[in-house]
């Protein structure tokens, strides 16, 4: 390589040194007699000076240089980077590349919308913000392979071209040509074939893999995502639970260097609903959700009178949020089916708000007690059936934590979620479903009676939770046929269905199955959570848009009438 050093590297100890830099124009500054130009490349900024004998007219933003010359110290420095106390006296200059006018500035912080940065993303790609972003997850990708290695775990690869198989999200299809009308589905993760490689006698297995789910896209949903995949042979859901925490630990102190000494706390699939509103706390803040009946139960106010099997939730807010925050907030408790969003005020000498003056002297004592108030504070009250009451608190809480500032992002709070149901009811099929999926474990107080007890059965599934996003999930696996066959029957799959759709899978547990289990980390959502980044894209190299449109190539995109010939296929 001709270049001796990047644009990142040199400093006052190498003064008077000729080198060779090769980098993109950042910015041409002319000051008095001299000139200036800002090199950039990956690793930093390199200040060139230029007698003003040369002509920089001709030389724009993202042209790509090479330099020849001598490194000398700056006169006014900058001690924010590391070049910014030298700069080289340029001797030589040869411009390797000429660059148009770019879409948007090359800098962090650019006001474009996200579709001209996403039609653009190599251009985008080259901002720093971005970099940083990709390099993190290089390096995350580095700590869980170091750690797998170490742990006697191997990387294995699955296939891409699977078979479409119910109970799960929707599948993507590719059509086969060799097989008129038949079609291979992309893997929604490489579940089965890694249940079968702890058969094959692997032991351990991991997997940086993608998968593939058709979903409707979120702020931490892509179409094609990346799990860290893995599972273990004689090992059941603590011992996953134990590896994938010191990974998990591991990780964000490799990244954030933020040491968490603390086991990862435990909390039932039961209790976060209840207390949170969802399976997904973010336990940055307090906020718990209380249930409120037995405090109105001989009350006055007509909004929590005669509720019948309705159950009044509540959170309480240590401060006094403003008509503005409140009718934010009753908008996000409209999103989720709630239509009022009571509240009550207290100054500590005073009750305000849509309820507050209604209170009994009782029901005022009673709350002070119950939510421990100290200082001003706010009461959110709603009124509903109890899952939806505690579902939509449990958005308004979140949403109270952003309007308050509370989302410090280099706090990092983990925990596990356990005992899930087993089965949820699906009321577009009308019948239980798997909630995890349909190999997944009773759990042993469920293993009696998961199939006549379905609304009760909890599974050994455990999902873990970062900062208000699930970050990762999974599961001890059904090993013993018959229990497998009772699972089959509680979701109500047919002997056709079962034979047609894993028939070859449950032919391989005849063959001498070790007990194993299993977990998978979504890492572009962990990604996210570590570089603070507004959603999944920012970590993406080149993801699909908010309507699973990728702006630059414009995939999904029509084909030939050819092209569609040869695999058998008319459009409708
Ligand atoms: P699960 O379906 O919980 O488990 O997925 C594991 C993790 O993958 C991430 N994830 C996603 N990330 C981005 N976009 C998506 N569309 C998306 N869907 C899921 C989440 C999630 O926690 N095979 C089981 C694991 C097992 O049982 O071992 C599985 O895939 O962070």
């Amino acid at each position: 390589m001709k270049r001796t050093h990047t644009c990142g590297e040199l400093t006052i100890k190498n003064i008077n040194q000729k080198v060779i830099l090769q980098g993109w124009v950042k910015k041409v500054r002319k000051l008095g007699a001299m000139n200036f130009i800002d090199l950039r490349d990956r690793y930093g900024v390199t200040q060139l000076v230029i007698d003003e004998s040369k002509n920089l007219e001709n030389i724009k933003s993202e042209y790509v240089l090479e330099v020849e010359g001598m490194v000398i110290e700056r006169k006014s420095k900058n001690l924010e980077i590391k070049t910014g106390e030298i700069e080289i006296k340029v001797e030589k200059l040869t411009v390797i590349n000429k660059s148009e006018l770019t879409p948007f500035e090359i800098k962090d912080n650019i006001e474009s919308q996200e579709d001209t940065r996403l039609t653009y993303r190599y251009l985008d790609l080259r901002r720093e913000v971005m970099q940083k972003n990709l390099l993190t997850r290089s390096k995350m990708n580095q700590t869980i392979r170091n750690y797998f290695l170490k742990n006697n775990f191997i990387e294995i690869e699955t296939p891409i071209f699977g078979k479409s198989t119910p109970e799960g999200a929707r599948d993507f299809l590719v059509p086969s040509r060799l097989n008129e009308g038949k079609f291979y589905a992309l893997p929604q993760s490489p579940q089965l074939y890694k249940q079968l490689f702890m058969i094959s006698g692997l032991d351990r297995y991991f997997q940086i893999v993608k998968c593939f789910r058709d979903e409707d896209l979120r702020i931490d949903r892509q179409p094609e995502f990346t799990q860290l995949d893995m599972e273990m042979s004689f090992a059941n859901d603590q011992d996953v639970m134990k590896s994938i925490e010191q990974l998990i630990k591991k990780i964000i102190f490799d990244i954030k260097g933020i040491k968490i000494k603390k086991p990862i706390r435990k909390i039932t699939w039961k209790e976060s609903m209840d207390k949170y509103g969802n399976d997904k706390p973010d336990l940055r803040f307090g906020f718990e959700i209380e249930t409120l009946n037995y405090l109105f139960k001989d009350t006055e106010i007509p909004l929590f009178s005669n509720i019948e099997n309705k159950s009044i939730r509540a959170i309480c807010i240590n401060s006094m949020l403003t008509k503005k925050d409140l009718e934010e907030l009753t908008e996000v408790a409209k999103q989720n089916s709630v239509n009022i969003l009571a509240f009550a005020k207290y100054d500590l000498n005073d009750w305000t708000g849509s309820i507050g003056s209604k209170l009994s002297d009782f029901e005022k004592k009673e709350l002070i007690k119950l939510f421990k108030i100290k200082n001003e504070s706010t009461i959110l009250f709603v009124v509903d059936e109890y899952f939806r009451a505690s579902q939509a608190m449990g958005a308004v809480r979140n949403k109270v934590a952003k309007i308050l500032n509370l989302l410090d992002q280099d706090i990092m709070e983990l925990a596990w979620i356990i005992d899930f149901p087993l089965f949820e009811f699906s009321e577009e099929e009308n019948r239980f479903v798997a909630a995890h999926h349909p190999f997944t474990m009773p759990a042993d107080k469920s293993l009696e009676d998961f199939d006549t007890n379905k609304e009760n059965a909890l599974a050994k599934a455990y999902d873990i939770v970062l900062n208000g996003f699930e970050i990762g999930g999974g599961s001890q696996r059904i090993t013993d046929p018959k229990i497998q066959q009772r699972m089959f029957d509680a979701i109500g799959l047919k002997k056709e269905e079962i034979d047609t759709n894993f028939g070859w899978f449950l032919n391989a547990y005849k063959y001498g199955a070790p007990y194993h289990a299993g977990c998978a980390l979504g890492l572009d959502r962990i990604c996210m959570l570590l570089t603070s980044s507004e959603n999944i894209r920012e970590v993406i190299a080149f993801p699909k848009n908010s309507s699973g449109i990728d702006n630059m190539t414009n995939a999904p995109d029509k084909v030939s009438t050819l092209q569609l010939d040869q695999l058998h296929i008319k459009l409708k």
